[in-house]
């Protein structure tokens, strides 16, 4: 039984051979919005992050840095734990595959997936591309370059010990059919749909020729493979296998966050190992796009990375955050350009959202001795109100689906129809003659923007509270079900020109 008024979301856990950049803060940051819009929804919201440190990828990176593994994984923890909370990433918990409990849940899940007959020894053959930590069949890429990241792979054989992922074909198939949304965006779920009816192989779950790993409690000559340790992360985080409150409470996940690279892990080896474990599968994968330079996929690798710092130093947080989500749909690959960063943020920041904080702030302190009128009901312009009604169920709407950037450009209707407005009442005209009118005006133009930063709460929450202190409304206790009727700001409220929300920048 899943509980209603509960939302579990979680991030992919990232490797600690490379230090946070636009591309994993993107998934984070995504994450840490939707847990905010959730919660401000009134759900009780558990976030969860952390890094992945197991693996030959990451005991390589360590003895080429000439350092032990667990050494490289503290210094990179530490280094993603400030940049999250730079971001203002407010995750519930930051998981680490080194901690106990994880190894003992990992050793545990194991347990049960070999108790169930799932588990047996075989030997692999065949090529490996240990960037992405993954096995590659000759059928899925005949010149034996990793698919996913076009890297040549390594030959290796081993004995290793095998998960019988082909047993759960059918049962997979037949539950990709009964859950249509399990994968989204939809055409994700096409692809996987198809490879998964063209069949499944067993895939190998042990490796014995390194140590940094979670000891197999079968057999102590293996390491568990790093990606059913890592995936596990999602039951250890919460609790598991204790039956906690919280793992109780949460489990199934509502949603795992990944990009599409990691995908055929998340939609089918994690649920066939969760079905064999007799546990549920998450409810929902959602798998966005890759953050590109040049067409190419931003990495470490690659050397065309761009550091959440490039952005910050110039345009705040908030306003990569806000870049992020409103660049590309959630879903689809997108290039990153400071041109298009540079010109979101003057024109829609600055100039659109900055301006009519500032010109409505200062409007109220001229005309209205610094607080919010009185107002007649009956003057509220029609199709403000009717422009609020309508923005305000497809915001939500597009929310519940990560639709991010329609929801932000609905939150722009609002914004843009509001100036328009102040530029065809022109309420320094109705200054001289029709003072009733103007304090409508000045009303309604407070009380949208205190609508507005609401909705803007979990992309830019450190820019909201500044814009509700200017409104004089950072005490109110906002929620989305309950704060979002017109005409609840308390005529008489304060308003206090602040500075410029979000200063205009000049060049690159
Ligand atoms: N450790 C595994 C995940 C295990 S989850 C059980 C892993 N780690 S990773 O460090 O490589 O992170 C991959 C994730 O980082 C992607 O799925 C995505 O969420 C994010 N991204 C990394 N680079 C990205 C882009 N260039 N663009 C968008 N997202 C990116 O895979």
């Amino acid at each position: 039984m899943i509980n209603s008024r509960k939302y579990y979301i979680t991030t992919p856990i990232y490797y600690v051979n490379a230090e946070p950049h636009i591309g994993t803060a993107y998934t984070t940051i995504a994450g840490d919005v939707m847990a905010r819009y959730k919660r401000l929804c009134g759900y009780e919201t558990f976030y969860l992050t952390g890094t992945d440190e197991h693996g030959q990828k990451i005991l390589r990176s360590a003895l080429s840095a000439g350092l032990e593994p667990k050494e490289l994984a503290d210094r990179v923890v530490t280094k993603y734990k400030e940049v999250w909370e730079e971001l203002n990433i407010k995750y519930t918990r930051f998981i680490r595959t080194t901690e106990e409990k994880h190894k003992k849940a990992v050793q545990f899940l194991f347990r049960k997936i070999d108790h169930n007959g799932d588990i047996y020894k075989g030997k692999y053959s065949g090529w490996y591309c240990t960037a992405c930590e993954r096995y590659i069949t000759l059928k899925e890429s005949p010149d034996k370059k990793c698919p996913v990241c076009q890297r040549q792979t390594e030959f290796f054989e081993e004995e290793n010990y095998f998960f019988k992922l082909s047993k759960y074909q059918d049962k997979m198939l037949s539950y990709l059919r009964e859950h249509k949304d399990f994968i989204e965006p939809s055409s994700r779920y096409n692809e996987i749909f198809a490879r998964v009816k063209m069949g499944l192989e067993d895939v190998s779950v042990s490796r014995a020729s390194f140590d940094w790993g979670i000891t197999m409690p079968i057999d102590e000559k293996h390491v568990i493979w790093v990606w059913f340790d890592a995936l596990t992360n999602y039951l250890s985080g919460i609790g598991y296998p204790d039956e906690t409150d919280n793992f109780k409470k949460f489990w199934p996940a509502n949603v795992h966050l990944i990009a599409k690279d990691i995908l055929w892990f998340h939609s089918v080896i994690w649920p066939c190992m969760l079905m064999s474990a007799g546990l549920e599968p998450p409810c929902k994968i959602f798998a966005h796009g890759w953050w590109t330079m040049n067409a190419d996929k931003i990495s470490k690798s690659k050397g065309n990375v761009v550091y959440p710092r490039d952005v910050i130093d110039k345009f705040g947080v908030d306003g990569l955050r806000y870049f992020l989500l409103r660049e590309i749909p959630f879903g689809l690959d997108g290039d990153f350009s400071f041109t298009a960063l540079k010109n979101r943020y003057n024109n829609e920041l600055g100039n659109e959202l900055g301006n009519l904080v500032m010109r409505t702030v200062v409007m109220v302190e001229k005309y209205s001795n610094s607080t919010v009128p009185q107002y007649n009901p009956s003057e509220v312009d029609k199709t403000i109100m009717e422009t609020l009604r309508s923005t305000q169920k497809s915001i939500c709407d597009h929310m519940e689906h990560f639709r991010f950037s329609l929801a932000l450009e609905n939150i722009w209707e609002i914004i843009r129809m509001s100036n328009k407005y102040i530029d065809n009442v022109k309420p320094w005209l109705l200054a001289k003659e029709k003072l009733s009118h103007l304090n409508t005006v000045l009303y309604t133009l407070t009380e949208t923007l205190r609508i507005i930063s609401i909705y803007l709460m979990p992309f830019m929450p450190a820019s909201m509270e500044t814009m509700r202190k200017q409104l004089g409304v950072s005490d109110e206790n906002i929620s989305i079900t309950e704060g979002l009727e017109f005409g609840q700001i308390k005529p008489g409220t304060r308003v206090s020109k602040g500075n410029p929300l979000f200063p205009r920048v000049e060049d690159k």
